[in-house]
């Protein structure tokens, strides 16, 4: 798996440090509502598994998480064909604050559609956390909450992201050789 790395774009340090940086803005906005500070939490499956699971152990809050799984139809290509959530979406977000977290944010596509579901179960206020953004017209023109890191437009794998299901496990932000991706 080495050695389909093309070069490292964020490094595991650099994510830690900017995790808990989020962490400590996320915190202080809980506190900000006055609302007894719980949080449910509404991680994207798969991508945001990774990001979600270090974000929440940095997050000394009263919180709740609930998982919903969105396919963007991929598979081995890296780009996108429009999202679509699987299976059903949690009744308990009726009046919760909800943070949605995801690991990317590219043609907007699947963070628009969630938006929208989790919007109709009324909560009582939905935020939106991702751990890249692309720069991209696409990407910038929707309105996200917190942001990690914004890259260039390029197709990175690591730390929650996939290419064909696979290099989800590395643990830095890296880009594949040519010869990987096709
Ligand atoms: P969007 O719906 O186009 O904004 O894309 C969101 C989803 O596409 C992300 O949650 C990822 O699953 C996938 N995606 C977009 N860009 C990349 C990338 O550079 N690497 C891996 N997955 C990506
Ligand atoms: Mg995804």
């Amino acid at each position: 798996m080495q050695a389909h790395i093309d070069r490292v774009l964020i490094d595991r340090r650099a994510i830690a440090d900017r995790v808990k940086a989020l962490a400590r803005r996320i915190a202080d906005d809980v506190a900000e509502t006055g609302d007894g500070g719980e949080l449910t939490i509404v991680p994207i499956m798969t991508g945001g598994l990774i990001f979600a699971a270090d974000l929440i152990r940095e997050l000394p809050l009263k919180l709740r998480m609930r998982l919903i799984t969105v396919s963007s139809y991929r598979g081995a290509t890296t780009r996108s064909m429009g999202a679509r959530l699987e299976g059903q979406l949690p009744e308990e977000l009726t009046g919760a604050h909800v943070l949605v977290i995801d690991d990317i944010l590219d043609s907007g596509r699947t963070i628009q559609l969630v938006r929208e579901l989790i919007g109709r179960r009324r909560p009582a206020s939905l935020r939106v956390c991702m751990f890249l953004r692309k720069r991209i017209e696409s990407a910038m023109r929707v309105a996200v909450d917190y942001v990690g890191f914004d890259i260039d437009d390029e197709f990175v794998v690591g730390y929650g992201l996939d290419y064909d299901g696979y290099y989800r496990n590395l643990p830095d932000v890296v880009t594949l050789k040519t010869e990987v991706t096709g």
